[in-house]
Order: structure tokens, then C-alpha cells, then sequence
């Protein structure tokens, strides 16, 4: 049997719910398909801090490279967010998608027919949403140099940062985007303020060229101003959307809403070569933390992107994909999604009807 090694990092908040789910749905949709997952989880974020002072333990990041895949719930909470930068779990977090060279972050928002009536759009404007956003993830003003604080010549207290990219960092982000547009609907929008931003005018123009080895896929720009209102007026006329480091980071969560909520949306972030790492778009949500409230379908459907993108075991994928759809068919619901009439469960529950769901595949 195939077998491979999966580093789980839980993190915080709800982070370790969720990936204890999580862990479950992948380890059985691997042994139906005869798939054998080992797993080891490694600390991160403020887990790492708390236990050994730094935000991603260098033990932490060599296990990940050496695994076949990463899946990581969520980092970050109330208690470390007045840390200093390097202590930040947000930092940890940076760190290991730069560390990993996981340049390429997909995040499907796809509004699944049963979840219609938990947008917050009309019905007619959400159903059969399916957009694909690919985010440039280790580059821009996430990273870009100078940054820090220091003081202006009026002597006041300043903080900056740089939006800065590289013709190469733009045509690998939009290779990935070109050949993700390809294999869905064929239209591709590249996102951007070039309007304004040198970077986002380097952006467009080096999209352009690279189209040319793309005919078959449609190009199109927008300034993310008004990408922002389109996905709310019309969302129906996005396919994928590739865009910066920041913007994607932002329209994600817009987009993710379109679906009906943050805790459905998975993410796949892949490099060159090397594990990719896979986590829920959502964030460590203090608020309902330690109450078995959260969603758990966005880190069990980022599951299945680590068996498609990380292990190329689509076959169980699919199933996983098949369960969740089967359990909300059978009207179970997480508060987040919940509407009338349907059953609300917490997220340990939500993960045992997704696990009963597919031991009864075939
Ligand atoms: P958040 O995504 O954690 O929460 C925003 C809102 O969405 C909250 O009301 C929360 O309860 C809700 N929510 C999020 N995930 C949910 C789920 N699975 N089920 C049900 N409801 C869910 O964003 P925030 O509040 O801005 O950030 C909280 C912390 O998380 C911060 O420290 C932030 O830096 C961190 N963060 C981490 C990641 C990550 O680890 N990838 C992503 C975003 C934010
Ligand atoms: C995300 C988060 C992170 C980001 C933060 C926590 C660093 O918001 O994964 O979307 O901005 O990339
Ligand atoms: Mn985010």
C-alpha cells in the first residue's frame, strides 16, 4: 500500500478542533483508497510560543519539509498579539509558507446548493458561485523590504512597509493561475491597482505577456476596488481570479461569505517542488474557541485538497468531497451555516456524521 507522512500542525483557538476532525475524515478517506497516512504533529504559532518561545520551531519546520504534506488548522489569539514582530504567531505562520516556498495559494469559493439560504446574498446572485482565487503568497508587502517603524521629519512615530514584486515571482504565480483557469472555465481576471501601485503596474504587464503562452484562456484585469464590488454585485462573472499577496488575502474572506461562511472555505498552498501546505482560510476565531462551536468543513475540505494537490490521490479526495455534501444533504449544520429547518450540531458531531458518511461509500 502507498503510504505517506503528514505533519499536523494544530495551532490555536479553534485551530486544533478543527485538525482533530480533520485528521480522522483524511485518515479514513486514505484507507478506503488503500493509502496509508502516518502523522505527526509539531507545534506552531502561539502553541510554539507558549511551549518553546519562538512561533515555528526549527524542529517544527525540518519536520514539515520532510513530510509528504502539511495540515495546519489556525494560529494566533489574543494573548500574543501585542508581541513583538519576531514572537508574532503570525509571523510563525509567514515564515513557514516562505520557508516551504508555497508561492501559489488556491482558495476555492464555490456555493454548494444546500448552503444557498446561509449567504447573506439573494439566491439568485449566490447559486452556482464557483470562483477559484489564486493568491501570490510569499511575496509583496507580506514581505517586502523596507519595513519597520521609525520617525518622519516633523519627528513623529511612523510605520511602513514596501509592495514590492519581482518580474519572476508575478510570471510563476501567473503560470500556476493560467494553467488553474485552463482546467476550469477558461477565463482568467488578474486583480490589481494599477491604477496607482508601480508594483501592480509591473503586475499587469507581466500577466499580459505570460498570456501569450496561454490562447487558450481568456485575460482580464480589474482594479481591486471595484473586483471588491463585483464580487457582491455579480459573482456569477468571476471563473479565477488571480491577484497579490494582500488583495487575495482580503478578497478570500469576501469571497468565502458568498458561500455562506468563513468555515467552509479550504486552501491548498503549493511551491515548485516540495510539500505543499494545506489549512483553512479562516483564522484562529478566539470568539468561539474552546466551545465546539466552529465549523470543521473548511479544514476537512482542505483535507481533500492535500490528498488531490498534495498527494495526487484524487480518488480519495472525492470522497471526502462526497461526505461533506451527503452530511449537509442530511441537514446537519454548524451555527455559522445554520438556517431553519436543518439540524444544529457542533464541530466534533459535524466531523462523526462526515466520517459515518464515508464509511458507508462504496
Ligand atoms: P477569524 O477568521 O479567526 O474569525 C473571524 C470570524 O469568523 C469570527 O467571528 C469567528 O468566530 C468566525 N469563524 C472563523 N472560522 C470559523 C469556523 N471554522 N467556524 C465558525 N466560525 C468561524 O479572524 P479574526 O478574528 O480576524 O482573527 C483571529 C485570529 O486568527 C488573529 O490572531 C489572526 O491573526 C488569526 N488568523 C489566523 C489565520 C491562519 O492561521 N491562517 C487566518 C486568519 C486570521
Ligand atoms: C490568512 C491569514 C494570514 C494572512 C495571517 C494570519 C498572517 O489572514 O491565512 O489568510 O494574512 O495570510
Ligand atoms: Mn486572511
Amino acid at each position: 500500500a502507498r503510504s505517506y507522512s503528514i505533519t499536523l500542525l494544530p495551532g490555536d483557538g479553534i485551530g486544533p478542533e478543527v485538525v482533530a476532525v480533520a485528521k480522522d475524515v483524511l485518515s479514513a478517506a486514505g484507507s478506503k483508497e488503500g493509502v496509508e497516512l502516518r502523522f505527526r504533529e509539531m507545534l506552531m504559532g502561539g502553541a510554539a510560543l507558549d511551549a518553546a518561545g519562538v512561533p515555528l520551531p526549527d524542529e517544527t519546520l525540518a519536520a514539515a519539509r520532510a513530510s509528504d504534506a502539511i495540515l495546519l488548522g489556525a494560529i494566533g489569539g489574543y494573548k500574543w498579539d501585542n508581541n513583538e514582530k519576531h514572537l508574532k504567531p503570525e509571523t510563525g505562520l509567514l515564515n513557514i509558507r516562505a520557508g516551504l516556498g508555497v508561492f501559489a495559494n488556491l482558495r476555492p469559493a464555490s456555493v454548494l446548493p444546500q448552503l444557498v439560504d446561509a449567504s447573506t446574498l439573494k439566491k439568485e446572485v449566490a447559486e452556482g458561485v464557483d470562483i477559484m482565487v489564486v493568491r501570490e503568497l510569499t511575496g509583496g508587502i507580506y514581505f517586502g523590504k523596507p519595513r519597520g517603524f521609525g520617525t518622519n521629519d516633523n519627528g513623529e512615530e511612523t510605520g511602513f512597509n514596501t509592495e514590492i514584486y519581482s518580474a519572476s515571482e508575478i510570471d510563476r504565480i501567473a503560470r500556476v493561475a493560467f494553467e488553474v483557469a485552463r482546467k476550469r472555465g477558461g477565463k482568467l481576471c488578474s486583480v490589481d491597482k494599477a491604477n496607482v501601485l508601480e508594483a501592480s503596474m509591473l503586475w499587469r504587464k507581466r500577466v499580459t505577456a505570460i498570456a501569450s503562452e496561454f490562447p487558450d484562456v481568456e485575460l482580464s484585469h480589474m482594479y481591486v476596488d471595484n473586483a471588491a464590488m463585483q464580487l457582491v454585485r455579480n459573482p456569477k462573472q468571476f471563473d479565477t481570479i488571480v491577484t497579490n499577496n494582500i488583495f487575495g488575502d482580503i478578497l478570500s474572506d469576501e469571497a468565502s461569505m458568498i458561500t455562506g461562511s468563513i468555515g467552509m472555505l479550504p486552501s491548498a498552498s503549493v511551491g515548485e517542488s516540495g510539500p505543499g501546505l494545506f489549512e483553512p482560510i479562516h483564522g484562529s476565531a478566539p470568539d468561539i474557541a474552546g466551545q465546539d462551536k466552529a465549523n470543521p468543513l473548511a479544514t476537512i475540505l482542505s483535507a481533500a485538497m492535500l490528498l488531490k494537490y498534495g498527494l495526487g490521490v484524487e480518488s480519495a479526495a472525492k470522497r471526502i468531497e462526497a461526505a461533506v455534501t451527503e452530511t449537509l444533504d442530511n441537514g446537519f449544520r454548524t451555527g455559522d451555516i445554520y438556517s431553519p429547518g436543518t439540524t444544529l450540531v457542533g464541530c466534533k458531531r459535524m466531523g462523526e456524521e462526515v466520517l459515518k458518511a464515508l464509511e458507508s461509500q462504496k
